[in-house]
Order: C-alpha cells, then sequence, then structure tokens
C-alpha cells in the first residue's frame, strides 16, 4: 500500500489557522457551542479549537444518513447524540468532509429543528465532483478532487485516521 500526501500537515495547520481567524472574526462578540462530529472530524475538531478566541463550548455526536447515497429518506441514524439543548446557542458544527452532501442535509435540518440562535457549518473537506444534495458550507480548508482520500480524520476501513497529514490511498498494485 502506498499513499501518496495530497494535504501536507503544514499545509492543513496554516490553512485551519486562517479559517480559525475567519471565524474569531464572525464570532467576535459571542460564544461559540462546536458540534464535532464523529469519528472522521475528531482531529480537525481539535486543531481548530485551539486557534478560537471567544467562549468555546465542545461536544461530539455521530450520526448517519439513511439512504443509498442517491435517495435520501431523509431520516438520520443517531448513534450517539449531544447532551445540551441547543435552543438560542450559536451552534457550528465541525465535519470532516462533505462528500454527496447527504448526511450534512439532515443533520443540518435535524439539529435546525432544535432551534439554535445559529447554526453553520466547518467542514475540512468538500468533494464536489461526489455533490448530490447541496449544503452550504459557511468554513471550508479545501475542496478537493475525487481522489479516495485518507488520513487527518479519514478512513479505510478504520485505519488511517491517526495520520497528520491527508494522503491519496491506492491499493496494492496500483501505479
Ligand atoms: C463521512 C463523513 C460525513 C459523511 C459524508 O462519515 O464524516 O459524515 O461521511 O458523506 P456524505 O456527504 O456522502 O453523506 P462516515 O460515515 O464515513 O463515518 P466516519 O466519520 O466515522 O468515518
Amino acid at each position: 500500500m502506498a499513499i501518496d500526501i495530497y494535504l501536507s500537515q503544514e499545509k492543513i495547520q496554516s490553512r485551519i489557522l486562517e479559517l480559525a481567524q475567519e471565524i474569531n472574526k464572525d464570532y467576535a462578540d459571542k460564544s461559540l457551542h462546536i458540534i464535532g462530529i464523529l469519528n472522521g472530524a475528531f482531529m480537525f475538531t481539535a486543531d481548530l479549537v485551539r486557534h478560537l478566541t471567544m467562549p468555546v463550548t465542545l461536544e461530539f455526536m455521530s450520526a448517519s444518513s439513511y439512504g443509498d447515497g442517491t435517495v435520501s429518506t431523509g431520516e438520520l441514524k443517531i448513534n450517539l447524540d449531544i447532551k445540551s439543548d441547543i435552543r438560542s446557542k450559536h451552534v457550528l458544527i465541525v465535519e470532516d468532509i462533505v462528500d454527496t452532501g447527504l448526511t450534512l442535509t439532515v443533520l443540518k435540518k435535524n439539529l435546525g429543528n432544535r432551534k439554535p440562535a445559529s447554526l453553520k457549518l466547518a467542514s475540512f473537506l468538500f468533494k464536489p465532483a461526489r455533490l448530490e444534495h447541496k449544503v452550504d458550507i459557511d468554513y471550508l480548508a479545501f475542496e478537493i478532487e475525487d481522489h479516495f482520500v485518507i488520513g487527518y480524520g479519514l478512513d479505510y476501513a478504520g485505519r488511517y485516521r491517526e495520520l497528520p497529514y491527508v494522503g491519496i490511498y491506492r491499493p496494492e498494485g496500483d501505479a
């Protein structure tokens, strides 16, 4: 198995600092409730929050959408829910990747129904080639081409999440 580095650790860290500065400006006079989406977003969430300057509260949630990727039933399977009431809070969802857009479409609807003061989305990656459900991403670190990417939270069969960079996964034998 060979891993080609696609986004280096340095490039990721400097882009996250830029994003955090934008978020700091937008929420300068507010508190922010961060919801990191497990598993993939654990690393992006941890690195992003280190640079935030407003009062922050943080929770994680795990959810996936029902459907086959093209047909959304609009239902959300919540594997782990947040414990707090987000009514009247400024909420920022932090995700690792928007691929078809299905998960985030239904997740945003679910969290929006809980009546937060505002609801925005930060995503580490966005793969426009695969998009089927349009999602507004308020803070995006990188738009990427249609590669199978691993590392920095993203897995292949549960592995490689710990890598500090994003690589392109090529199975053994691929040129
Ligand atoms: C990934 C990612 C998003 C979703 C995006 O999660 O974290 O939640 O897929 O795909 P979509 O835009 O096509 O809906 P995954 O189900 O792989 O779980 P993981 O974060 O635990 O790896």
